[in-house]
């Protein structure tokens, strides 16, 4: 089974709490989806492995050490995963970026697949799949399990807000994926908004609410 990680830092809680406010602007929300991800890319990324090697610095020969193996991929789940890339991409500039594109059909809640492009190499990256909300955690998953068909097998998901219902979603479909978040909250409503939560999030990254 996969472990849910809560990263309630203080930083991060006090960004979530000026993203929450309705008041917010489009402009500060999108700036402050990005930075809770390079945030939380911080901790979703504690345990990569890295090697040693020898440098020069200007004074003397030394051992240090540098991520080793497997390079990331890191894949947002369109429209409002874009919100979380640039963050993530400051730390890590090399990273690969794959789409999956999906939406959730209002009706049913369910997703509904309309594009998917992943690196080649996505079997040898780590992935991180982005998504700022984990609502009932049927586009997760999905984006999960199309990834795992074009090969993925090294797949973490980060969300900024989850709730009980989505994070236990995407545990049991996918026992082997480890779930980031920066808040779990309490519910969700009967649209399959999250309570309290942020609203909807690609509408205030992109302004088209
Ligand atoms: C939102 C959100 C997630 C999904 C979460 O996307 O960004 O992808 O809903 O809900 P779920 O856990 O119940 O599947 P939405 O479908 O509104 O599309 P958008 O990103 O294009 O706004
Ligand atoms: N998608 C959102 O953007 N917000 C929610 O609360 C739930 C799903």
């Amino acid at each position: 089974m996969g472990t849910l990680h809560v990263l309630n830092h203080p930083l991060i809680q006090h960004k979530l709490s000026i993203l929450r406010d309705k008041e917010t602007s489009v402009k500060e929300f999108r700036e402050l989806v990005s930075e809770i991800a390079g945030l939380m890319c911080f901790e979703a990324t504690r345990d990569m492995p890295t090697e040693e090697v020898e440098i020069e610095t200007p004074v003397a020969k030394a051992k240090v050490r540098r991520l080793s193996g497997k390079k990331m991929a890191i894949i947002p789940i369109l429209r409002a995963g874009l919100g979380m890339v640039d963050g993530i991409l400051n730390l890590v500039p090399g990273c690969k970026v794959g789409h999956i594109g999906l939406y959730r059909d209002p009706e049913t809640l369910n997703p509904v697949e309309y594009y998917c492009k992943l690196p080649n190499d996505i079997a040898d990256r780590e992935i991180i799949v982005l998504d700022p909300m984990l609502a009932t955690g049927g586009s997760a998953s999905a984006a999960i399990g199309f990834i795992k068909q074009h090969g993925g097998q090294h797949i973490r998901l980060m969300c900024i807000i989850g709730a009980p219902e989505g994070a236990d979603r995407v545990l049991k479909d996918h026992p082997d994926v480890d779930v980031f978040v920066a808040a779990m909250d309490e519910k969700l409503n009967d649209h399959g908004y999250i309570v309290p939560g942020l609203g909807d999030a690609g509408d205030r990254i992109f302004g088209t609410k």
